[in-house]
């Protein structure tokens, strides 16, 4: 019911050349981008186009933020205290509304026809331009007016797909909630609201990159306290700016610091005509519009009083917004209507429930039995940057056979087991690799995942079997999370996972 006809033609003939993992569209996420086009946004358009086959993106909307907004061209002069300007400004740090249509989607049309090969459920170039659309942009926190950016989140939040919508925040959420509010203007004194206000707010979920204006404290939260909002912005510890207070490109855990060195970023992800594109430090370039943006050049980027000093040549920079799309990418993890299960974007917790409010968790327990802070989102580097540089490979080749692609996982027997206290409970998987890789499986207990509070022990003899033994003092109704976790031996190892579910009778 949601395909045009021309669409479903287009994938009813390239259906014999489907490899058998494509996602079919309904089953697909939708969601929307709201970015301010910071350089490090950029960054993470580069990594978001390369699962746009894995998703439904119904929009990609400039937006204004604290730290990058347009003006509204009459020179007219707009102040905040505790910005990074100190008098008023006319605008700040704007990088325009073409960059997505000029640069980024540019190069995704020069790659487009090999990813296809390698998935043909790859959005269109004209597609996802068709998408991209201009929000709220004039000052940072500005929702006065309806924009093209807010009027296609409106209709997406009204129209009859009962699929959740992910509305992403990269920047201010001042689209977003320039949507919002006009929803209220319209139906606020009609018979109907009380119910659309709830069906609206079922079905958005605002995932966000930090809070970049003031629209969720001050009209968002007290408006529509039961929309559900997930701020990721802990996650910066691990995407975010590399910075690290002058102790030097740190990033990521010692075996897996490997993903944010000059020499890996530079051979894996800037390399064709959209991994150049992908920003690193002191790799020459500069977004037009932003003075600020120093950070390719090491005159400027170590000049007294800049806030971030320069790390080695191609080191990672900063790719702070995938934090919002990471909790949507297909692993067998994900299940992004419940944020307290963990996977590549994190694992959260309730922090209020009016407004309803999810933070990442700040510790887990890391195999070497330390809590370990920011684990849950650096727990996954290794598996997410080498899915990101297999996709760049994609980008490269039109032959399926030069390109990794992901083993399948699944755990037989579906996802939810009941066992009593004591009991051995057996588990097996089936697992395929569309390469024939060889595929490495193991299986391992997801401990925070769970109310039962202490660990299990999950032996696995065979490669795709393991039993799990349920502890004696277990209680009813506690539950221990199993995960399984296939490996491939693919040039850039791709990994996928499933999840068993185990509550005690
Ligand atoms: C204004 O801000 C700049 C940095 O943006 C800083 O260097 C300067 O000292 C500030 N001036 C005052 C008067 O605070
Ligand atoms: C870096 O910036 C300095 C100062 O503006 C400039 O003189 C130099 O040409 C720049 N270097 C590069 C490689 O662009
Ligand atoms: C909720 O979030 C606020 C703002 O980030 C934070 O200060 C507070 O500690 C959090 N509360 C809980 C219970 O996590
Ligand atoms: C435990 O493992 C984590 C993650 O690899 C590491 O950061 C931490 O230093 C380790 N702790 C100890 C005590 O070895």
């Amino acid at each position: 019911m949601f395909f045009s006809i021309p669409r479903l033609l287009t994938a009813g003939l390239l259906a014999s050349v489907i490899p058998a993992h494509t996602i079919s569209r309904t089953e697909r996420f939708r969601t929307v981008v709201t970015t301010d086009m910071e350089q490090d946004d950029l960054a993470s358009l580069v990594r978001y186009v390369l699962y746009t086959n894995e998703l439904d993106t119904e929009g990609i909307i400039y937006t204004s933020s604290k730290y990058h907004w347009a003006g509204d061209g009459k020179n007219t002069k707009f102040f905040l205290p505790n910005r990074e300007y100190n008098t008023s400004q006319t605008s700040w740090r704007w990088t325009g509304t073409r960059t997505i249509e000029d640069i980024l989607l540019k190069a995704y049309a020069e790659i487009y026809r090999n990813l296809l090969v390698h998935d043909s459920a790859y959005p269109t170039p004209n597609d996802l331009l068709s998408k991209v659309k201009i929000g709220n942009i004039v000052f940072e926190g500005e929702m006065d007016q309806d924009t093209d950016g807010s009027n296609l989140i409106k209709s997406l939040l009204l129209d009859n797909d009962q699929r959740t919508l992910y509305l992403q925040a990269w920047g201010g959420t001042n689209t977003i909630a320039r949507a919002l509010k006009s929803i209220s203007e319209q139906y606020a004194h009609t018979a109907q609201w009380l119910h659309l206000q709830a069906s609206v707010s079922r079905k958005a979920v605002i995932l966000a990159s930090g809070f970049q204006d003031e629209t969720y404290a001050a009209y968002i939260a007290p408006n529509w306290p039961a929309l559900r909002v997930e701020d990721f912005s802990t996650a910066y510890n691990t995407w975010g700016f590399n910075c690290n207070k002058g102790q030097g490109n740190v990033r990521g855990l010692p075996d897996q610091h490997e993903f944010f060195t000059g020499a890996w970023i530079k051979a894996n992800i800037q390399i064709g005509p959209l991994g150049r594109l992908y920003r690193s430090w002191l790799d020459g370039q500069h977004t037009p519009g932003d003075q600020l943006d120093v950070f390719g050049n090491y005159t400027l980027a170590a000049a007294p009083g800049t806030w971030c000093k320069p790390l080695g040549p191609y080191d990672f920079l900063s790719e702070g917004d995938n934090v919002a799309f990471n909790p949507l990418l297909t692993t067998g993890l994900q299940d992004a209507s419940n944020p307290a299960l963990g996977g590549w974007g994190g694992r959260s917790k309730l922090n209020s429930s009016t407004p309803e409010l999810w933070q990442l968790v700040v510790t887990e327990k890391a195999a070497n039995g330390s809590e370990v802070k920011d684990w849950t989102t650096n727990r996954w580097v290794e598996a997410a940057s080498n899915d990101f540089a297999a996709r760049m490979q994609w980008g490269l080749t039109s032959k399926y056979q030069q390109g990794n692609h992901a083993p399948q996982v699944k755990i037989v027997g579906g996802a939810k087991v009941r066992a009593k206290a004591g009991e051995t409970v057996k588990l097996a998987a089936r697992v395929s690799d569309p390469d024939r890789d060889a595929v490495t499986v193991s299986w391992w207990q997801y401990l925070e995942e769970g109310t039962y509070p202490g660990e299990v022990a999950v032996t696995s003899d065979k490669r795709r079997d393991a039993s799990a033994m349920v502890p004696a003092d277990a209680k009813s109704g506690q539950t221990i999370s199993i995960i399984v976790q296939a490996t491939d031996d693919g040039d850039f190892p791709l990994t996928r996972y499933d999840r068993v579910i185990i509550t005690v009778k």
